[in-house]
């Protein structure tokens, strides 16, 4: 029997960023962690739910430190461009208080979440605080932003892949793809 290896979301336009690609970049990241926390046995990797847990849960693995790993769950208020004002939908459990926290996200787009999030993160008085994004849009940034450890930077296209969704969908690809929100929208009509 061979393997559904063809299978593709009709809305994705293009693949562009392969598997191979994120590995390597992964494993690049966790190198450049593990060396940044040599002096640290208190570091947490602390995920914003969803789009973050494929990258979180394989930058783990690279990681050779001791680690803890907690999450939270936001939402952004407005519509489809996120506001900066953002509701807490579950918090971490652990304290952060004393903690080297890296916080992990999916993508920085405006940049109103991780600016946000980390704000209030930074009043939880941790002992550092850094910023960790897959994916990060420049051009549309809104907000000043530090990202201590990038994955990649990518033009202003909505994409799906390696966590990120639309809709919920096209979470479970293995790559990182561009939306057709043409034919995403069409698909949703018919
Ligand atoms: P920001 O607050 O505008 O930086 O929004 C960041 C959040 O918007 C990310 O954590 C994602 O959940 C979502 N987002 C932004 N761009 C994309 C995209 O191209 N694909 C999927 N989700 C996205
Ligand atoms: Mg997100």
């Amino acid at each position: 029997m061979g393997l559904p290896t063809d299978f593709r979301y009709d809305f994705i336009a293009k693949v562009l960023i392969t598997p191979e690609q994120i590995e390597q970049r992964v494993t690049k990241l966790g190198l450049e962690i593990t060396e940044d926390y040599q002096d640290s046995d208190h570091l947490m990797l602390l995920g914003l739910l969803r789009g973050s847990v494929m990258f979180i849960t394989d930058l783990m693995r690279r990681i050779h430190r001791p680690l803890t790993m907690d999450f939270m769950a936001i939402s952004s208020y407005s519509g489809s461009e996120s506001s900066g004002f953002v509701r807490i939908d579950h918090d971490h459990k652990a304290s952060i208080a004393g903690w080297d926290v890296i916080l992990v996200d999916d993508i920085i787009d405006s940049g109103h979440t991780i600016h946000t999030v980390s704000k209030l993160l930074m009043d939880r008085n941790p002992r550092s605080l850094k910023i960790c994004a897959l994916l990060d849009k420049p051009s549309r940034h809104k907000r000043h932003i530090t990202i201590d450890y990038c994955g990649f930077s990518i033009p202003d296209e909505f994409v799906v892949g390696y966590g990120l969704d639309i809709d919920e969908k096209g979470r479970n690809l293995p790559y990182i793809a561009a939306v057709d929100l043409e034919r995403y929208k069409a698909g949703n009509r018919a």
